[in-house]
């Protein structure tokens, strides 16, 4: 495919149902594994739309996530903004990234998400007992998705929860698509001085919480500086927050436009876990795709992909993929948990960290909903709600219900 002819990325939905991913990528899934396209500013990169591509891609050491290298995929001039920042550990490669992921790990087992959830719970349960006296109707991301995760990951952080607010402000501004680099800039460092702070108390009065724990690992010599765990506070308050409140919100306003499978969680709640893993297939947040730069020349999918080339792999198609799914667009939560091998999460060293927590939540979210509101529905057809269309992780901006 000449570069004039490539598909302008990403793609937008067109009339297409809020829940349905553009259809050009099913196409370019269709045309071949890894296809050419044209970015923002003119640029191009390589989308990578099959299941089994998408993996090797996620896992191949030459890929790397150094937003700094020349090439890499921006998806905006605001993400540009990050390009001359010292990376966080998301953003960098091992073993550099290793040092991180190995002291964040324990902090992430499902053993130790496991243990959270009779607390989570019982946040759940106070936020329905909210939504129902204010109700009906009802709004379910203000009233339960994102406070429920802004709670969770500011309670496990050791973040006090009032100031919860500075960073759904901060955040929002941070993952808009449209905002000026200024804009961001600012965002970023209200957030940055905040987060400086909070530690430098941390490392004075510690208290049985992720920072303070962090913040006793301190280590210069180990490549773990002050400011490296300013920069992991921030993406552990990011990454814990947004993506799992609208990954929540999608689930529940999936499970309402496909009414039958509600009702068989209803009939078999034993099936929850299982529909949280193909709620989170189904549809996927970072709906842009991971991106990543070619260190050295690869093939992949048969295509040669030279050092210095951006590659985004998109998750959204690879989890629509017919040779990884059978029936990839249909809802079907009694789909085996087991055998779902969704990149929801990602894949390779940078899988999410946080889906023991985002499971969790997910789950408990919904058994409480199906027992408490069973008739639950929206009070807006999906095609009426506003989406977040401009931003790095997709949800409705409300998700207005009835019950
Ligand atoms: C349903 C909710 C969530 C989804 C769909 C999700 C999705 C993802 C994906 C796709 C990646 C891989 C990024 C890449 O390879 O470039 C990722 C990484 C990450 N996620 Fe999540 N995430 C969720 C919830 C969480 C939570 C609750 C936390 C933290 C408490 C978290 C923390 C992280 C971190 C720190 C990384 C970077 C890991 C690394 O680079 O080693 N995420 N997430």
């Amino acid at each position: 495919m000449s570069d004039t002819l490539a598909p302008s990325y990403p793609s937008p939905r067109v009339d297409g149902h809020p829940l349905d991913p553009s259809p050009v990528l099913g196409k370019l899934r269709e045309q071949g594994p890894v296809s050419r396209v044209r970015l923002y500013d003119g640029s191009h990169a390589w989308l990578v739309t099959r299941h089994a591509e998408a993996r090797q891609a996620l896992r191949d050491a030459r890929l790397s996530v150094d937003s700094r290298t020349p090439g890499f995929p921006f998806l905006s001039a605001a993400q540009t903004e990050i390009r001359d920042m010292p990376p966080t550990f998301p953003r960098m490669d091992p073993p550099d990234h290793s040092v991180f992921r190995r002291l964040l790990v324990p902090e992430f087992t499902i053993k130790r998400m496991e243990a959270l959830r009779p607390l989570i719970e019982s946040d759940v349960a106070v936020m329905l007992d909210r939504l129902e006296a204010a109700g009906p109707p009802g709004d379910l991301t203000a009233l339960l998705t994102l406070p429920l995760a802004s709670l969770v990951i500011c309670r496990l952080l050791g973040i006090p929860y009032e100031d919860a607010e500075l960073f759904q402000t901060r955040a929002a501004v941070m993952t808009n698509q449209t905002a000026t680099p200024d804009e961001v800039r600012a965002a970023r460092m209200d957030m940055l001085g905040y987060l400086q702070a909070l530690l430098a108390r941390k490392a004075e009065e510690p208290d049985d919480d992720l920072l303070s724990r962090m913040v006793a690992q301190e280590d210069e010599a180990a490549g773990v500086t002050r400011r490296d765990l300013v920069g992991v506070a921030m993406i552990l308050m990011f990454g814990g927050h947004e993506t799992t409140a609208h990954s929540t919100a999608l689930g529940v306003l999936d499970l309402m436009d496909n009414r039958d499978q509600w009702e068989l969680l209803r009939e078999r709640p034993g099936l929850i876990p299982g529909a949280v893993e193909e709620l989170l297939r189904h549809h996927t947040i970072l709906e842009t795709g991971l991106p990543r730069i070619a260190r050295a020349d690869l093939t992949l999918g048969g295509v040669d992909i030279r050092s210095g080339e951006g590659v985004l792999v998109s998750l959204v198609a690879a989890n629509r993929d017919e040779g990884a799914f059978t029936d990839a667009d249909r809802l079907d939560v009694s789909r085996p948990a087991t055998a779902n091998r969704h990149l929801g999460f990602g894949f390779g060293v940078h899988q999410c960290l946080g889906q023991p927590l985002a499971r969790v939540e997910m789950q408990a979210s919904l058994a409480a909903l199906l027992r408490r509101f069973p008739g639950l529905r929206l009070v807006k057809e999906p095609r009426e709600l506003e989406f977040r269309g401009q931003m790095a992780v997709y949800g409705p901006t409300s998700l207005p219900v009835t019950w």
